[in-house]
């Protein structure tokens, strides 16, 4: 593993196992620079890029980046053509080097909406990637965490329609294991950039207890200190689970 650089006081051995990103703020940073919104997109993705090599290098064991919710169909077509583009760019330039990084890439969300020139990409992603044993690479597109929790529903009913479950052994383990997540560590560090405070339907179940850090800088400014410096400010906090503190 490379030895990362660190721009914040970071203690390697207690990092959040699982940080989920809401990556935000790209139209305002457009805006601030005069340039077309999918230019903004397009210098979110050389975030994107050095966000998710220096976790792979910290050791981060879950990284899940929000790239397109269920409602972003609902901008501009001009704006959803450009950010379908920038999906098909991104792993073009970036499978290669992320299949030797060892990333498992996984997407989130229905990739059956999407054009097919997209599906065929994320999937060949996920083929290539799935014996890869190091960071796991979780990219929410065409994601809702209210679809992900009616689709985890309904294939807990089919079992029980079909005998093979019984209502009464539906537990919070079950459910979570119908969840694109399957498998994974709660989510422990949710980060949105831009000054926004809300989930806007990202990973609702996965986050009940995660600590929650809103650094105000847009996605495409967002740099590995400000970074660094969340996962500092995550260290920092102290976490109950509800329990009495010692
Ligand atoms: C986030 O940036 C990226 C996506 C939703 C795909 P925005 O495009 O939402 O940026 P703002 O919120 O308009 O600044
Ligand atoms: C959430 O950001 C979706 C992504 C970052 C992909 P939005 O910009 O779409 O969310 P709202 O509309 O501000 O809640
Ligand atoms: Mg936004």
């Amino acid at each position: 593993m490379t030895t990362p650089t660190l721009y914040a006081p970071i203690d390697l051995d207690r990092l959040p196992r699982h940080v989920a990103i809401i990556m935000d703020g790209n139209g305002r940073w457009a805006r601030q620079h005069k340039v077309k919104i999918a230019m903004g997109h397009r210098a979110g993705t050389e975030t994107l890029r050095s966000i998710i090599r220096n976790s792979s290098d910290m050791g981060i064991k879950a990284l899940s980046l929000y790239a397109f919710s269920t409602e972003n169909w609902g901008r501009p077509q001009t704006e959803v053509d450009a950010l379908m583009q920038l999906i098909l760019d991104f792993f073009a330039s970036e499978i290669d080097e992320l299949c030797e990084k060892n990333v498992h890439i996984l997407i989130l969300g229905d990739k059956s909406a999407l054009p097919d020139k997209q599906r065929a990409a994320l999937v060949d992603a996920e083929n290539r990637t799935a014996q890869n044993t190091g960071l796991c690479l979780n990219i929410a597109i065409n994601y809702g965490s209210r679809a992900e929790l009616a689709r985890a529903a309904r294939s807990l009913a089919r079992d029980v329609q079909a005998g093979r479950l019984s209502p009464d052994d539906i537990t919070e383990d079950k459910l979570s294991s119908r969840l694109y997540t399957a498998g994974m560590p709660e989510v422990d560090l949710l980060i949105r950039t831009s000054g926004e405070m809300r989930l806007s339907n990202f990973l609702l179940y996965q986050c009940a207890y995660a600590e929650f850090v809103f650094p105000t800088v847009l996605w495409p400014d967002f740099d590995l200190k400000q970074y660094h410096q969340c996962i500092a400010e995550f260290q920092s906090r102290k976490r109950r689970f509800g329990k009495r503190e010692e």
